[in-house]
């Protein structure tokens, strides 16, 4: 028994906010910030638009893609690092308001390979046959926790929400997870309040992402790289069996990076961080929906998905689609 990709959905926030807008509030350039991350745009929530706004609207298309409605709902896992509230956690938030009742639901927090995290969790109940029609979220607002007067990171990131619905089949679907962390990496990439250790000062700066960026960037390809390898081998397979990579969306370059180490060409990578930017737990499954929407993934192709964030945290999912 396999756990199976029934349907698909994403959402961003309506309001764009171009690189040529940020040149007015830092100090930066749409040159800077195209080569350097392959960014040009990216999608900011309204000031009452909350993560599971953006959550819940992805949740709706991905219903509809799988032909479910809520009802038929009966497990739900979130990635999120932006949720809602502490708790009730936004995972039974979204469960409220799609008007489900009594299933297991909940939020994963494991920054940008939170989707990642919460497929593979969802992936084994499904497998187990205690799932049945699994909903499974990347969903964030990561402008909330972005210092707007820091031109390192507030170039970099978007907001939005991906969403995909998983049910048992016989047929293969998820093939392999593949999850690591390693904390020792914790200074690199942090946003250093939370709940029990306390904010002082200017709430805006306490919260808000703090990286080193170039520091980043050398594990994240380091470490992508052998993801990927990982899977491969763990699986038996030649990078040429597969149909589609489906990266993390935080730079064109680390992606770029990824694929030349799979010998993939572009034209079989999914890229959407020049549109969306980093939207954290919420790339890799946007990135996915719109590749499904616009035609260019297809029914049993084999795809090849990855994560890499804070902590740091990184990850992989093998499946056929
Ligand atoms: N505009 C103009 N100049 C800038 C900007 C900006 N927005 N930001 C930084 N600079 C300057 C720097 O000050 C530096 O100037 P200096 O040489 O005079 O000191 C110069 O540009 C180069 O800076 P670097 O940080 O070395 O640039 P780099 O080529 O490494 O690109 C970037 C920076 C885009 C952040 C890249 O390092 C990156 O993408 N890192 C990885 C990000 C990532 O993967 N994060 C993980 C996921 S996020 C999560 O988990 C929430």
């Amino acid at each position: 028994m396999y756990s199976r990709i029934a349907g698909t959905g994403h959402h961003v926030p309506e309001n764009i906010v171009t690189n040529a807008d940020l040149e007015k509030i830092v100090d930066t350039n749409d040159e800077w910030i195209r080569t350097r991350s392959g960014i040009e745009q990216r999608h900011i929530a309204a000031d009452d638009e909350t993560t599971a706004d953006l959550a819940i609207a992805a949740a709706e298309k991905a219903m509809e893609a799988a032909g479910v409605t809520a009802e038929d709902i009966d497990f739900i896992a979130v990635g999120t690092t932006t949720p809602d509230l502490v708790f009730p956690n936004v995972g039974t938030i979204i469960q409220q308001r799609l008007g489900i009742h009594g299933c297991a639901a909940f939020s994963v927090e494991a920054a940008c390979s939170g989707f990642i995290y919460a497929l593979s969790i969802a992936d084994k109940f499904v497998k187990s046959g205690e799932a049945k029609n699994a909903l499974v979220i990347g969903a964030e607002t990561l402008s909330r926790i972005t210092d707007w007067t820091d031109r390192s990171t507030c170039v970099l990131f978007g907001d939005g929400a991906g969403a995909v619905i998983l049910q048992p089949s016989e047929e293969q679907g998820i093939i392999s997870t593949h999850l690591h962390a390693d904390g020792k990496y914790k200074d690199l990439l942090y946003a250093p309040a939370g709940v029990s250790k306390r904010p002082q000062g200017d709430l805006n700066k306490e919260f808000a992402i703090n990286m080193l960026g170039n520091e980043v960037f050398k594990v994240a390809v380091k470490t992508l790289g052998a993801v990927v390898e990982e899977t491969l081998e763990a699986n038996n397979l030649d990078h040429d069996a597969l149909d589609w990579l489906v990266p993390h969306q935080a730079n064109k370059r680390i992606i770029e990076a990824t694929a030349k180490r799979l010998g993939m060409p572009m034209e079989k990578v999914i890229l959407t961080v020049q549109k969306y930017g980093n939207t954290s737990a919420a790339s890799v499954p946007m990135a996915l929906d719109v590749a499904v929407r616009d035609g260019r993934i297809k029914r049993g192709e084999l795809l090849l998905l990855e994560a890499f964030g804070g902590g740091f945290t990184w990850g992989s999912a093998l499946l056929r689609f």
